[in-house]
């Protein structure tokens, strides 16, 4: 396999705080809502939690250890709210700062390029008492925050992510309900959807007033649609759906238009905005973060949300059922980089869940590395095409929690035994490692 990317491309792997670290109550923390939702009756599949997860919160020694063996150039996490200000405001808890401080410092004496999520779903339960997302105070709750992660490490992490999926935790925690906090309300779903626009505007104002130096960017899932027949209704259906999944969010921040689909999907809930907010909420970042994992085929459907239904996908699929096409990668940034740029770009997440066995301390997990060989060509091809990638970074780094799904569902290069917590580098891991030299030699 031939690939060409820039010498300084990062080829990095991610978790989230959540999904690894576990210890919810240590040192002064206190519970997300995800840790709450966990607890209300088959909300997570076989009921697991994130009690411990991958114990990564004691393991993190060992774990920063793998990423160095694997040789890689960059380490994508996320810090955990509660850990920070653990009722959601006031003074900072240091001993929360601690435990990101001392990651930072060890991946920086490994040469790994930190890149930090401020966002990745898991908001103080405190805040959730309160309204959560559709509380007006929101926006600042986040901007402090992002002052108290910045103000501790600002002078060493150089990248750096507000929210990660905001459609993800808005759609799924606020309107189907499967997600924390996990109800269907739309007249809250809707000034969620305001307070998070004006809150990731905040927190970039808040991050520049931390540092000159650092980049700032965003993590947004962004998928193809494509329509099941070639039928009117089918084209329109897909096109709501794309304008409601990709857009609800990177519209207004990065275009300052408001896409109509928002109108659709909130109807009489759609929140007010006065002149003043709209252009607050459109906010110049450095960089464009595209989680991409596959595309959705979608017809016209009354009886739904938008009147959109979701078709199968077209075989093959991972464990997700997701569909795998590769081709869908290059699409969704040659589509980012029209829309949104000049804007540098990363793939901040793209992976595939399967099934591994062990043996003799062995996974052989070749249909991962099939998928990752595969995705890896189009960003190569982005790149030579002009497309300003910067990096790519694997989700996910080990197998964890995996949201509704508890642990059933395995993402990971790193395999975890969660009895024993043993982890073991699947054949995926080697080669991310050896194609990573191989192209770090090449030049
Ligand atoms: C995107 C989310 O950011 C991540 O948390 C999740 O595990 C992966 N998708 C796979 O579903």
């Amino acid at each position: 396999m031939s690939l060409n990317f820039p010498d300084n491309f990062l080829f990095g792997s991610a978790t989230s705080s959540f999904q690894i670290e576990g210890h919810p109550h240590a040192k002064g923390a206190q519970p997300s809502i995800w840790n709450t939702f966990c607890k209300k009756k088959f909300a997570v599949k076989n009921g697991h939690n994130g009690t411990i997860a991958c114990n990564h919160y004691e393991l993190w020694e060992k774990d920063l250890e793998i990423i160095r063996r694997l040789n890689l150039d960059s380490y994508r996490f996320s810090v955990a709210w509660p850990r920070i200000l653990p009722a959601g405001e006031g003074p900072p808890n240091e001993k929360g700062l601690d435990f990101y401080d001392q990651l930072t410092d060890r991946l920086l004496e490994y040469d790994v390029t930190p890149m930090l999520t401020l966002y990745h779903w898991d908001l103080p339960e405190h805040l959730q008492a309160k309204g959560g997302w559709a509380h007006p105070q929101s926006p600042d709750w986040f901007a402090n925050y992002t002052r108290a992660v910045a103000s501790r490490l600002a002078d060493r992490v150089p990248l750096w992510v507000t929210f990660n999926e905001p459609w993800v935790f808005l759609h799924l925690g606020m309107v189907t309900g499967e997600h924390a906090p996990g109800y269907r309300d739309p007249a809250h779903a809707a000034m969620a959807w305001k307070h998070v626009l004006l809150a990731h505007s905040r927190s970039v104002e808040t991050l520049r007033s931390c540092s000159e130096s650092i980049e700032v960017g965003l993590a947004c899932n962004i998928s193809p649609f494509i329509p099941a027949s070639s039928d009117e209704k089918d084209i329109e259906a897909t096109s709501r759906m794309e304008a409601y999944h990709n857009r609800l969010f990177l519209d207004p921040w990065l275009k300052d238009s408001f896409p109509d689909v928002a109108d659709h999907a909130f109807g009489r809930y759609t929140p007010a905005w006065t002149e003043s907010e709209r252009s607050e909420a459109a906010t110049e970042i450095d960089f464009l973060g595209i989680n991409y994992y596959s595309p959705n085929r979608i017809a016209h459907q009354s009886d739904t949300f938008l009147e959109v239904g979701i078709r199968p996908p077209k075989p093959p699929v991972t464990d997700m059922n997701w569909e795998i096409y590769p081709e869908g990668l290059y699409e969704v940034l040659e589509w980012a980089f029209e829309r949104y740029g000049p804007l540098d770009l990363y793939v901040t997440e793209n992976g595939c869940a399967y099934t591994d066995s062990v043996g003799n301390g062995i996974v052989k997990d070749n249909r991962r590395i099939h998928y990752f060989k595969n995705h890896l060509e189009q960003c190569s091809k982005a790149v030579s095409d002009g497309i300003p990638l910067k990096g790519y970074y694997a989700w996910s780094l080990l197998d964890n929690f995996e949201w509704s799904f508890g642990y059933e569902k395995r993402f990971g290069i790193v395999h975890v035994d969660f009895s024993t917590q043993q982890r073991i580098i699947k054949n995926s891991g080697y080669f991310y490692r050896d194609l990573i030299t191989s192209v770090k030699e090449g030049k």
